[in-house]
């Protein structure tokens, strides 16, 4: 079953709407870890994108949020501009409608358009591939994280060019580290 895409809309995310951002968070994933890192992540300024969707009855069904990851000093990889994808979420009674491709697929676009080079994400190696994460590229990313659930999108040329390179995740990461 796919959501009626046309009644879907994806925008950024506005102060009124963290309560429902937070609701949801909390109802799709089993604890609120995941709903107070997005919070901290907000308030600390650290996220480089935050999208919601939004259905046909304006209620929001996904969220999306991308934080900055910053470049070691040292290395070809200093320049690149790095977003780490965490967390992607879709209303439990939505999921596998189509809401979260949609979601991710809009994201990326913006981020491109942002000039962001390089993407990565720790999720399912079931889902995130097709949208072109891939783990071989990601194995170039040195940092908290490794292993086929870490996966990496290039954006631009320099993505894939200017690696290896070692990251640091922003601090709230390090719960999950
Ligand atoms: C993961 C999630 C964002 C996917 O969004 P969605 O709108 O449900 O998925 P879509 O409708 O876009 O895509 C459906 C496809 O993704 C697959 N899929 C969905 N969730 C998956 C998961 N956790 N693992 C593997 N595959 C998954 C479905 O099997 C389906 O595959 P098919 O197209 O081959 O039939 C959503 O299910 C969700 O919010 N899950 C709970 C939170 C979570 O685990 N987030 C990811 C970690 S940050």
């Amino acid at each position: 079953m796919n959501t009626d895409q046309t009644t879907l809309t994806i925008r950024d995310v506005e102060t009124a709407d963290e309560k429902a951002v937070a609701a949801l968070l909390t109802e799709a994933f089993p604890s609120e870890t995941e709903a107070r890192l997005v919070h901290t992540l907000r308030h600390c300024g650290a996220l480089v994108l935050e999208q919601v969707a939004i259905d046909g009855s304006g209620r929001i069904a996904g969220h999306i949020a991308y934080s900055r990851v910053t470049p070691a000093a040292i290395g070809p990889g200093q320049g690149l501009q790095v977003a780490c994808l965490a967390p992607v979420t879709v209303s439990p009674g939505l999921q596998r409608t189509g809401i979260g491709s949609a979601l991710i697929q809009r994201s990326l676009e913006d981020l491109k358009a942002k000039g962001e080079d390089l993407v990565l994400v720790l999720g399912p190696p079931a889902y995130f591939p097709r949208f072109g994460f891939d783990a071989t590229l990601a194995e170039k990313v040195k940092g908290p994280y490794a292993g086929a659930a870490f996966m990496a999108l290039a954006l631009t040329d320099a993505g894939t060019r200017d690696l290896p390179v070692e990251v640091a995740f922003a601090t709230p990461f390090e719960e999950f580290e």
